[in-house]
C-alpha cells in the first residue's frame, strides 16, 4: 500500500499542477501544529518567489482545487500561506480497513532485496558474556528482524573473537596453573586427551587471571604474545587447547543469546579466516598498496578532504602476527567468496569506529568489494550505571549478562500483582518475558550511538516508555477482544469503515497513528534505527489508552460502532506484535 501521507501529496501535487504551479511545491509534511491539522503544505512559499505572486494567493488557488479530493478533507489556506489538512475521514477508515487485508499489514517489501551481511554479537571466546555485548547482541538481533521484514536477505554471524591475544593469555594462565599438562610438554608427540583441561567455571577464572598479571607482568605478557603468533601459525598443542577452549565457551554463549531470543545463522569467527591471511597480506604488498613501517606491513587509507588524521591501517605486525584489522579484511575476503553480499553491516562499540573506517577504506582500496557495496559500521555507546559510568556490579565489578537478567526478572515479579491467581511457575514465565522487554526495549528505545542508563526501576515500570507498558497495554487489548468474543460475538463481520460517522478526536488519534506503520517501517529501515519502532509504539500505545480510558468498548450498545472498534484494535494489536517481534521480543497473554 501506499503511504497514507503520499497520497495526500499526491492530490496536494495535482492541485499545484492544475493551478499551473510546478507540482514539487505539493511537498506533504506532518503538521507539527496537530491541534489545528494533521497535514501541512509550505509549498506555496518557495512557489511565490519563482512565480512572483503572493503566496497566500497560490495556497487559496490550490487549496480550492484540493475540494475535490477524495483524500483530503478539511483543508484551508492559513497567512502567510501555509496549507492545512485534515485526512478524509471516510478515506482513512477504508485505508485501515485494507491493512487489516493486505499482507504485512500493507508494508510492501522492497523491489531489490539485497543480500545483508550482519555482524553482530562479537563475543570474546573464553571470556564471560558480559553486558558490554548486550547492546551489540540486542540491537543487532532487532536490525536483522527488520532488514528481514523488509524483505532482504540477511545473513547474521556472531563473528567470534577467537583468534587475538586472549587465546594466548588463556593458554599461557592455564600453563600456570597446570604445567603438567601434555599441551606444555614439547617433546609429546601423542594424541592430546579428548577431555577439556579445564570447567566453564575455570576457563571464566583463568581469563582475568592472566589479563590481570600481564599487567603486571611484562615477562608474562610477552609470553602470550609469542603464544599467540605460535597459535596463529597453527603450533598443534595450542590448536588443540584453543579447541578445547571454544568447546567448552561456544556452548555456554549459545545459551546465553538463546535466553536474549538472539540467535545467529552462522557461528563464524576469526580463527575461520586464518587460511586466507598469508595470502592476503603477500597479494597487498606485490601490489604495493601495503608498504614497511617501523617492521610492520601497513595500507595508507589517508583520503584528500579527510579533516583528521586517519592512521595507516597495521595488516601485520613486526613480529609477523595477524591483528584485528587483519582478520576483518581475511573475513570481508571469505564473505566476498561465499555469500557475494550487497551490504554489510557491523555492528560494534562507537569507539571502535577508526578501526573499521581503515578496514573500510583498505578493502576499498584492495578491491576486495565491490565499489556499489555498502560498508556500514553501527556503533553504538556505552551501557552506564545511574553514576553514569559504565555499568558495573555493586562491588564495582563487571557485571555479567545472566546476573543482569536474573535481577531484571526479579524486579518485574515484585511488581506484578502481588494478589495474582497464577501459579509460582507461570509467575516466573512471565516475569521472564516482561524482563526481556524491560532490557531490550530500555536499550533499543535510545538512538544506539547514544550511551544510555541503565535503570533498573524505570525499565522495569509499567508505566511510561518502558517494554512492561507496551506489553501491558497489549495484554489489555488482548483482554477486551476476549470479552468481547465471549459474549457470542462471533461469526458477526465487522470492519473498521462499516459505518459512515464523525470519529471521536482520541479514536480519530489512534487511526492516524496506526495508518502510519508503512512509513514507520521504511524509515526505520532507512536509517537502521530500532528507535523508530519504539518510538511508534510507545505512541500506538498511548493513543489507544487514551481511546480506552475515554470510550466503553464492551459496554458500547452501538453494535455497529462496537464492532469498528473492535476491528481496530485487533489492528493495533497485530502492529504491536510485528513491532515487538522486530523489536525481539514477546508479550504474555495475561501479567
Ligand atoms: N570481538 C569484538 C569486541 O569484543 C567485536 C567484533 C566486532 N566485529 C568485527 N567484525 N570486528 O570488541
Amino acid at each position: 500500500m501506499k503511504k497514507l501521507i503520499d497520497m495526500i501529496a499526491e492530490d496536494v501535487r495535482e492541485a499545484f499542477s492544475a493551478c499551473g504551479y510546478d507540482e514539487k511545491f505539493g511537498m506533504v509534511t506532518l503538521s507539527n501544529r496537530p491541534d489545528l491539522c494533521q497535514y501541512q503544505c509550505n509549498g506555496a512559499m518557495a512557489a511565490a518567489k519563482q512565480y512572483k505572486v503572493a503566496p497566500i494567493e497560490i495556497a487559496k488557488a490550490v487549496v480550492e482545487q484540493l475540494s475535490e479530493s477524495d483524500t483530503i478533507a478539511e483543508v484551508s489556506a492559513v497567512m502567510p500561506g501555509f496549507i492545512n489538512m485534515k485526512v478524509d475521514e471516510e478515506f482513512l477508515a477504508a485505508y485501515l480497513q485494507e491493512m487489516t487485508e493486505q499482507e504485512n499489514y500493507g508494508f510492501e517489501k522492497t523491489k531489490k532485496p539485497l543480500t545483508i551481511i550482519l555482524d553482530y554479537g562479537g563475543p570474546n571466546v573464553a571470556k564471560p558474556l558480559h553486558i558490554g555485548h548486550l547492546r551489540s547482541a540486542v540491537i543487532g538481533e532487532s536490525i536483522k528482524r527488520i532488514c528481514r521484514f523488509v524483505g532482504h536477505k540477511v545473513i547474521g554471524d556472531v563473528h567470534l573473537g577467537d583468534l587475538g591475544l586472549q587465546m594466548g593469555l588463556v593458554i599461557e594462565g592455564l600453563r600456570e596453573r597446570a604445567p603438567e599438562l601434555p599441551y606444555f610438554d614439547e617433546s609429546f608427540t601423542g594424541e592430546y586427551p579428548k577431555e577439556p583441561p579445564f570447567t566453564l567455571a575455570e576457563l571464566e577464572e583463568i581469563y582475568p587471571a592472566a589479563s590481570a598479571l600481564s599487567k603486571q607482568n611484562e615477562e608474562f605478557k610477552e609470553r602470550a604474545q609469542r603464544t599467540t603468533l605460535r597459535f596463529q601459525q597453527g603450533d598443534r598443542a595450542y590448536c588443540a587447547l584453543w579447541r578445547h577452549i571454544m568447546n567448552v565457551s561456544v556452548p555456554d554463549l549459545k545459551r546465553n543469546y538463546e535466553n536474549l531470543n538472539v540467535t545467529f545463522d552462522l557461528w563464524k569467527g576469526e580463527s575461520d579466516v586464518q587460511p586466507y591471511i598469508p595470502d592476503m597480506v603477500a597479494d597487498l604488498i606485490s601490489r604495493g598498496l601495503a608498504h614497511e613501517s617501523q617492521g610492520a606491513m601497513v595500507v595508507d587509507v589517508q583520503e584528500d578532504g579527510d579533516t583528521k588524521e586517519i592512521p595507516p591501517c597495521i595488516v601485520q605486525k613486526s613480529d609477523g602476527a595477524a591483528l584485528y584489522a587483519t582478520s576483518d579484511l581475511a573475513t570481508i575476503l571469505e564473505r566476498e567468496k561465499l555469500y557475494a553480499p550487497n551490504r554489510y553491516i557491523y555492528l560494534a562499540d562507537k569507539r571502535q569506529e577508526m578501526h573499521f573506517t581503515q578496514v573500510f577504506r583498505t578493502a576499498r582500496k584492495a578491491g576486495f568489494v565491490d565499489p556499489e557495496t555498502e560498508l556500514t559500521f553501527l556503533g553504538f555507546g556505552t551501557m552506564n550505571g545511574k553514576d553514569g559510568k559504565p555499568f558495573k556490579t555493586r562491588d564495582g565489578g563487571v557485571m555479567r549478562l545472566e546476573q543482569l537478567i536474573a535481577d531484571t526478572n526479579e524486579e518485574v515479579k515484585k511488581k506484578m500483582s502481588e494478589n495474582r491467581e497464577i501459579s509460582e511457575e507461570e509467575a516466573g514465565q512471565i516475569a521472564k518475558t516482561i524482563g526481556l522487554a524491560a532490557i531490550k526495549y530500555g536499550d533499543l528505545s535510545n538512538q544506539a550511538t547514544k550511551d544510555y542508563i541503565f535503570d533498573l526501576e524505570r525499565f522495569t515500570s509499567f508505566e511510561g516508555n518502558t517494554g512492561p507498558y507496551i506489553l501491558y497495554t497489549m495484554v489489555r487489548i488482548k483482554s477486551i477482544l476476549a470479552k468481547y468474543y465471549a459474549e457470542d460475538k462471533e461469526g458477526k463481520a465487522v470492519s473498521i469503515n462499516a459505518s459512515v460517522r464523525k470519529y471521536g478526536a482520541d479514536e480519530l488519534a489512534l487511526m492516524l497513528l496506526t495508518a502510519r506503520f508503512n512509513d514507520m517501517i521504511e524509515h526505520a529501515y532507512e536509517e537502521i534505527a530500532p528507535h523508530k519502532v519504539c518510538q511508534y509504539i510507545y505512541e500506538l500505545a498511548d493513543a489507544f489508552n487514551s481511546f480506552y480510558h475515554n470510550n466503553k468498548i464492551i459496554a458500547e450498545t452501538d453494535s455497529v460502532k462496537q464492532g469498528e472498534w473492535i476491528s481496530l484494535i485487533t489492528l493495533v494489536l497485530h502492529l504491536l506484535e510485528v513491532c515487538i517481534d522486530l523489536l525481539g521480543f514477546s508479550a504474555p497473554d495475561r501479567m
